[in-house]
């Protein structure tokens, strides 16, 4: 049994759903009640740390700290302001999100979805796990600038919430861990896989001419040829870090940051191509402001040198009609979850 912690039984052609025995491990979650993750047909097993089992309060607690401010130092941001549902959990079309005394970072924030089936967070991959990756945003000077001393102190003398996290961890000690386990559990919750392109898989909806035509032109490959770096179906992304053309000289470094490796130079995470018509703007500093554009740029603008993927490299330029553009984007727009973006499980408590 101890196993449906770790590898949720999951068939992939099935709706199913994991379900946990909540008499697993009474000695670490001694009065908590396991959630029962729903993973849409066509998305593949959740693998959840064995650490951090999902459990209702775990979530509850996670969601209520998503949306309050108290993380940050002066109580204006909450994850929630860089982050809003309607945007798939990315920001609003702006460029640059602004965190605490209006200060602009430098990246596009990512849009929120799927992550539990991630290993590396962030453009670059700088965090090497959903839980770590909570303590940065909270931490970094132009997000939410508050220390992780000053946010338990807040916490512990909070009205609400010693009592929640004496409910979800058995213990009203608040500690960081415990903070970054609660949110990482809700994150792994927010799952998309409802679009109208899933919807046509399990043979509940059609895709128009068009549709059709641009998901064969994502999959050919002296066309789109988006497929190598973003698959088809599923996370729509292999999330791999590639160089995809941008800059001859890549502004941000981005993954070799993380690396230090020459090579790394320039490369940045796939993204997801799912929500991708609520996400705009576009790429790891958001220089594009529309589907038109990125689709401009794979079909034209991409830089080819010793750092571009191999993948991208070997395409030839301007292969692409403007109708085949047209039917690429309309695709793309089939990706979009309706049920995802307006859940109510997903909202602010
Ligand atoms: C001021 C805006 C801002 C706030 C506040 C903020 N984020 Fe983010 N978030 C971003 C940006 C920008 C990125 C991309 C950063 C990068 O790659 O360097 C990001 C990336 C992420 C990622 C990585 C997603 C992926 O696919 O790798 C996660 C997860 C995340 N944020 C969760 C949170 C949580 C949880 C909070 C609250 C504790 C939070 N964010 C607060 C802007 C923000
Ligand atoms: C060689 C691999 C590769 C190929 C081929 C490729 N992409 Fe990408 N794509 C990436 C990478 C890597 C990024 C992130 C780059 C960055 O932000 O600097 C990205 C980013 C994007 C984004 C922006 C996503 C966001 O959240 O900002 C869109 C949209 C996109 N690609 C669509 C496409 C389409 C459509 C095609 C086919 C015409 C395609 N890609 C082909 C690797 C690829």
């Amino acid at each position: 049994m101890k196993n449906f912690f770790r590898y949720c039984a999951i068939g992939i052609l099935m709706v199913s759903s994991c379900k946990v025995d909540p008499s697993i491990d009474p000695e670490l979650l001694p009065h908590t009640h396991s959630h029962d993750l729903s993973i849409p047909e066509g998305l593949p097993d959740m693998i959840i740390p064995t650490n951090n089992p999902l459990t209702e309060e775990g979530i509850a607690l996670g969601r209520k700290l998503f949306y309050d401010p108290i993380l940050s130092k002066d109580g204006t941001i909450s994850c929630a302001s860089c982050h809003r549902q309607s945007f798939a959990f990315s920001d609003t079309s702006i460029q640059f999100s602004l965190g605490i005394d209006g200060l602009e970072g430098t990246r596009n924030a990512m849009p929120l979805f799927n992550l539990g089936y991630q290993k590396k967070f962030f453009w670059d991959g700088g965090a090497a796990s959903l839980e770590d990756q909570v303590i940065a945003p909270i931490q970094n000077p132009v997000e939410m600038h508050e220390t992780l001393s000053g946010v338990l102190s807040k916490l512990q003398s909070h009205p609400e919430y010693p009592a929640l996290f004496q409910k979800a961890f058995a213990s009203s000690q608040i500690t960081t861990t415990m903070l970054m386990k609660a949110i990482a559990q809700f994150e792994r919750t927010m799952i998309s896989g409802n679009s109208k392109f899933d919807q046509y898989l399990r043979g509940q909806a059609t895709l128009s001419q068009q549709e059709q035509l641009g998901m064969n032109l994502y999959m050919q490959e002296d066309k789109g040829d988006c497929f190598h770096c973003h698959t088809l179906g599923s996370t729509f992304s292999d999330f791999e870090f590639r160089n995809n053309g941008l800059d001859a000289v890549p502004v941000d470094p981005g993954r070799y940051l993380v690396t230090l490796n020459e090579s790394d130079r320039g490369k940045f995470k796939t993204p997801s191509l799912r929500n991708i018509e609520v996400t705009a703007p576009y790429m790891h500093d958001g220089r594009f402001s529309t589907l038109q554009e990125v689709l401009n740029h794979y079909n034209s603008g991409f830089i080819v040198n010793e750092l571009t993927d191999p993948n991208l490299a070997i395409l030839s330029k301007n292969r692409m009609t403007q109708q085949e553009m047209d039917a690429i984007i309309a695709f793309l727009k089939t990706l979009t979850d309706y049920e995802f973006l307006t859940n109510p499980r997903f909202s602010k408590p």
